[in-house]
């Protein structure tokens, strides 16, 4: 087997714990403040979608529920074969392998642009922002999501885990490639606990996973992100 293509950033989580990763996203976004925020800023409504560094492909059916047409982009070769399984009966969805950095696409083809959980943008992530320049059509929008540290029960668990993450920087970052910021209370929700505490385990070092779920019981977790987005 070939490994993730050059240019990957690892992703621990769902590359080594790829069902454990499954159950984090369908713990997510229970009550859809998330996919409502994104709605609101852009449609996807008969219209071409990238799904970037698309992992095992979760979020590509609901794309393709309206768009015209859908590709995922994702390194690793393994994920690659999952997110064409997930989708192989759906006539508009094609998965390809690739990076942020390259983008498999030609120029201006497609209108909306969509990243979850990418630790390949941000600070540093300049080649794949203008891989997006490239690709995007006038008048299409990307959509950028992750983690907002500054707030909420994950953002602490977050800083507590990644000390390294500057979140000013992160702002600064975005601001001043012109990309604006909605924040969203998305939440988590899971239906046992031992899922909860499994996908706790692939998202943490062991010593902030222990502290974090002893201090926190049930089954939610308060989980604020932020969805950057630019116009193009
Ligand atoms: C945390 S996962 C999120 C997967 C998916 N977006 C989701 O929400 O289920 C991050 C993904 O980004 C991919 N990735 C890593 N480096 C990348 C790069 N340079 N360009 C595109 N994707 C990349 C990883 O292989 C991984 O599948």
């Amino acid at each position: 087997m070939t490994g993730p293509a050059a240019g990957a950033v690892p992703s621990p989580n769902i590359w080594h714990h790829t069902a454990t990763y499954e159950l984090e996203n369908l713990a997510a976004d229970p009550d859809g403040r998330l996919w409502s925020t994104l709605q609101s800023i852009t449609s996807w409504q008969g219209r071409d979608v990238l799904d970037l560094g698309c992992g095992s492909g979760f979020h590509l059916p609901r794309f393709a529920e309206t768009a015209r047409s859908v590709v995922g982009v994702e390194p690793h070769p393994d994920l690659v074969a999952l997110a064409r399984r997930r989708t192989r009966r759906l006539g508009n969805v094609s998965v390809q392998q690739g990076v942020a950095q390259a983008i498999p696409l030609p120029d201006a083809s497609v209108d909306v642009v969509h990243v979850r959980w990418a630790y390949f943008f941000g600070p540093g992530g300049e080649p794949g922002l203008a891989e997006l320049d490239r690709v995007v059509r006038r008048g299409g929008t990307a959509l950028v999501i992750d983690n907002d540290a500054t707030r909420s029960t994950f953002g602490r668990w977050f800083q507590q885990g990644y000390p390294g993450i500057d979140a000013a920087a992160v702002e600064r970052f975005w601001s001043l490639h012109g990309w604006a910021r909605s924040s969203v209370d998305m939440g988590w929700r899971f239906s046992s606990r031992d899922d909860l505490e499994a996908v706790v385990r692939i998202e943490f070092a062991r010593e902030v996973a222990d502290a974090v779920l002893a201090e926190h019981q049930g089954l939610e977790v308060d989980y604020a992100v932020n969805v950057w987005s630019k116009r193009f």
